[in-house]
């Protein structure tokens, strides 16, 4: 019934997504279901389930009504007002790892900043995965920060949490040895090829670009990163799935690397000794 009911919703997986939403209300997961298929459901798990796959039907994320993500192997809340960490992002985290540990032992603890955190997913791992790091990590949005302090407390991450302007911070606190950022991106004028999903759930501040110059976020990290970065300090951007083409010919040393899937997806730029 629960499939039924998603598929009439148009979800292409929903079959999946039944499971998991029922498996939720039920306060298991679907293996856990399986074993308590015999058992009798109470009212309330029963409204909870229902309440659950309506509003999947209107199309709010599953990871906003489960309330989790996983990313980099550890679970981040999300909910209204934060984007919900996607795969392609660890990338960020695997470029920023083998900056940070091939600096030797003897090095000073480094100095990074993760600009437009969201749900923390890359302070907080970067902060878990690197021995002795205490990385900063600002956003705009209020509301995403208090996402993001909520899975450092979770995960017990030492991050120094900061609310204003990306850029502000930037330069206040330069130089830096690591600043990572995943931008917003998306031109405002595609927001209809978006999927209802991404387009009337997730916050626009972290979805789009200015209009007409969505690459203006990069190009600006790109363009100011002698004066930011620590000598042999790096940058590493996310960039959307077109952006690396207008991107890698404004500076000389940009390298881009490809996700999984061969997408062009982080710009590196290391500043000179
Ligand atoms: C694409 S999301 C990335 C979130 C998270 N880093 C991730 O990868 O899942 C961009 C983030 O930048 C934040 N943001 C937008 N404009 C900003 C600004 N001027 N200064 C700081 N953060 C900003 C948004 O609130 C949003 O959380």
């Amino acid at each position: 019934m629960a499939r039924e009911f998603l598929m009439r919703k148009g979800l292409e997986s929903a079959q999946l997504e039944a499971d998991l939403l029922v498996a939720h209300a039920l306060g298991t997961d679907r293996l856990g279901m399986l074993l308590k298929l015999e058992e009798r459901v109470a009212p309330d798990q029963l409204d909870a389930a229902r309440e659950a796959l309506v509003r999947r039907g209107r199309r709010e994320p599953v990871a906003y009504i489960t309330g989790r993500r996983e990313f980099y192997g550890r679970p981040f809340l999300v909910g209204a007002g934060v984007l919900i960490p996607r795969p392609e992002t660890e990338l960020l985290v695997d470029q920023a790892r083998e900056v940070l540990e091939e600096r030797g032992d003897d090095a000073a603890p480094a100095r990074v900043l993760d600009i437009g955190t969201g749900s923390g997913c890359l302070a907080v791992t970067l902060a878990l995965e690197v021995e002795g790091l205490r990385p900063h990590a600002v956003d705009a949005s209020e509301d995403a920060l208090s996402w993001a302090r909520q899975n450092g407390t979770a995960l017990e991450a030492d991050v120094e949490w900061i609310h204003g302007d990306g850029f502000d911070v930037l330069k206040r606190g330069a130089p830096w040895d690591v600043v990572v950022s995943n931008p917003p991106y998306i031109d405002p004028s595609h927001a209809e090829q978006l999927e209802p999903d991404v387009r009337d759930h997730e916050p626009g501040i972290a979805l789009f670009g200015p209009a007409n110059d969505p690459d203006l976020w990069a190009r600006e990290l790109v363009q100011n990163a002698s004066r930011f970065l620590a000598p042999g300090g790096v940058l590493l951007v996310e960039l959307g799935h077109d952006q690396a083409a207008r991107l890698e010919g404004i500076v000389s040393g940009i390298q881009i690397v490809p996700d999984l899937s061969g997408v062009p997806r982080v710009l590196r730029l290391q500043a000179g000794d």
